[in-house]
């Protein structure tokens, strides 16, 4: 998978280093620049998305994922479906996802490069 614009920034090794540094279903907040990433691991598959509520903007990674592959927001308990980012009583927009790429040289996080300001 090749996405044209991006800044691939490798964040694991492979899937044994992501499964040794990120608990199962434990959120946790990167930074990646100007950017606010929460990731989460659900047994093999990574996700990343923007470390923003859509409801009123607080760090999701400080709220919680369910066995369902949910997160939920620690403030007014809305549910984020991991899979598809759509609130699960669609109460608000969706969430913005990264996305991840691995091959042999690691696990990647894409993130669209800033506009060309060279001219
Ligand atoms: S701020 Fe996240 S549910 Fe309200």
């Amino acid at each position: 998978m090749e996405l044209e614009g991006h800044k691939w920034v490798r964040v694991f090794r492979d899937l044994e280093e992501a499964r040794e540094k990120l608990g199962d279903l434990k959120p946790r907040a990167l930074r990646y620049r100007d950017q606010r990433v929460c990731l989460v691991r659900n047994g093999d598959k990574l996700r990343a998305f923007f470390d923003e509520c859509p409801h009123s903007r607080v760090p999701l990674s400080r709220g919680y994922c369910t066995n369902k592959g949910e997160i939920v927001c620690y403030l007014h308990s809305y549910i984020y479906d991991l899979g598809t980012g759509s609130e699960l009583e669609n109460r608000t927009g969706e969430l913005v996802f990264f996305p991840i790429k691995e091959s042999e040289e690691g696990i990647f996080i894409g993130f669209p490069n800033p506009p060309d300001q060279s001219t």
